[in-house]
């Protein structure tokens, strides 16, 4: 006998949750995956579009997509460059769909940006649901602590969340930008509600702007009153959302020690979404960018533990034969929706423009854009101390 069980999360790439950061299944023909002319057909319809085209890469894409971006790089560098890429018609992002978002935001009406695969979500993006956080503000309103309290988003949270922090004063940050923004958040209140990763929030105040544990609460959206006491939430500095990221919440401190011991001078490296116990027994922490930056500028013969997506630690490794550079945790995998990009919906999506057709379009509405482009253009607008690019 079949059990049904009704499945509270919506399978990837099928059925349409237009409020939720995973998305529907692709229209259209795929080419097949063992199809030998994927490459050379991907190379055509990019040359056939010329300048008309500009690819953008995430760090964590796979090899056989990243192979094909005009730019490489994390977050904040692709919101970047896709703002200065005025002069393309089509944005095609390989990246997760709160980026395509971003890049919708920033460039212009007439630009148009698809996401080669509409199922490339991102799950921590979707912790953060809009009536949850204006629920949470409400509630803010009622213990009276609105007033002093600026709404910080990371980059990896709906555009609609976005809009909500520009609306509210508050601004977007990165991982290559947290602490700037967290110090410009704070000139402007005293109190900041920080969505929706905690650990990118929790590492970043205590591990950059010098402040305790104790300083941090867990709003938990799914309990009454965040699950806080009124004292516990008047005492607070930083509100953190009870967000995290399914890959980097993977790895494990108690790895580490054992790394140590077999990998002799091994120096662990980190992104700031891992949790607060991981970064506290690394040696380095920081943005994909910077963890990029920095093992390309370590001696040959060094050894490199790092914590962070396994499709761009392994191009490192590659990259870098004259470095030992291992994966910091057997158990994490993939980023499922980041490898949701791959070669067949690449070239479905050129190939469609190269036919006249936009496919999968990311386009963000307008009272939406607007606010959140408040909130984006404050973070670009925030002063150096990112990332060096
Ligand atoms: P960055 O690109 O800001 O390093 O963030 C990593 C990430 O998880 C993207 O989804
Ligand atoms: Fe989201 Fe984490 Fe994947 Fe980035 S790595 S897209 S934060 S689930």
């Amino acid at each position: 006998m079949t059990t049904v069980v009704d499945l509270p999360l919506l399978p990837l790439g099928r059925g349409v949750d237009l409020g939720s950061e995973r998305g529907v299944e692709c229209p259209g023909d795929l080419p097949s995956p063992s199809d030998p002319s994927l490459v050379a057909r991907a190379l055509a319809a990019k040359e056939a579009l010329g300048s008309r085209v500009f690819v953008l890469g995430h760090h964590y894409q796979r090899d056989e997509v990243i192979q094909f971006a005009d730019v490489t790089g994390d977050s904040f560098k692709l919101a970047r460059e896709a703002a200065a890429r005025p002069d393309a018609e089509y944005i095609v992002f390989c990246g997760v769909h709160f980026m395509a978002e971003s890049a919708d935001i920033l460039t212009a009406d007439s630009q148009k940006v698809v996401l080669p695969d509409l199922a490339a979500g991102c799950s921590m993006a979707d912790m953060a649901r809009l009536r949850q956080v204006e629920d949470t503000w409400a509630a803010l309103e009622a213990a009276g602590l609105a007033d002093e309290v600026v709404p910080v988003t990371y980059m990896n949270s709906s555009a609609d969340i976005k809009a909500f922090c520009g609306k509210h004063g508050g601004a977007v940050c990165t991982s290559s930008n947290a602490e700037t923004a967290l110090e410009w958040a704070f000139a402007q209140g005293s109190k900041v509600l920080f969505l929706p990763d905690q650990h990118l929030g929790r590492n970043t105040a205590v591990l950059k702007m010098g402040m305790s544990l104790e300083d941090c609460v867990v709003w938990d959206p799914h309990r009454p009153g965040g699950g806080l006491t009124p004292e516990e939430l008047a005492g607070a500095r930083m509100i953190l959302w009870k967000g995290h990221c399914s890959v980097h919440g993977r790895f494990s401190a108690e790895t580490i020690p054992q790394l140590r011991a077999d990998v002799p001078g091994v120096q662990v490296i980190v992104h700031p979404e891992c949790t607060h116990e991981v970064v506290l027994a690394a040696d380095l922490v920081g943005s994909t960018e910077f963890i990029i930056q920095t093992i390309e500028a370590a001696p040959a013969g060094s050894a490199w533990a790092v914590g962070t997506e396994l499709n761009l630690v392994k191009r490192l490794a590659s990259e870098h034969p004259d470095k030992r550079i291992v994966f910091l945790d057997k158990t994490v995998c993939y980023c499922s929706t980041m490898n949701r990009i791959d070669l067949p919906h690449f070239v479905w999506a050129m190939e469609s423009l190269v036919d006249g057709v936009v496919v999968n379009q990311i386009e963000v509405d307008a009272e939406t854009e607007k606010w959140a482009k408040v909130a984006l253009d404050r973070m670009l607008a925030l002063p150096g101390k990112t990332h060096k690019d």
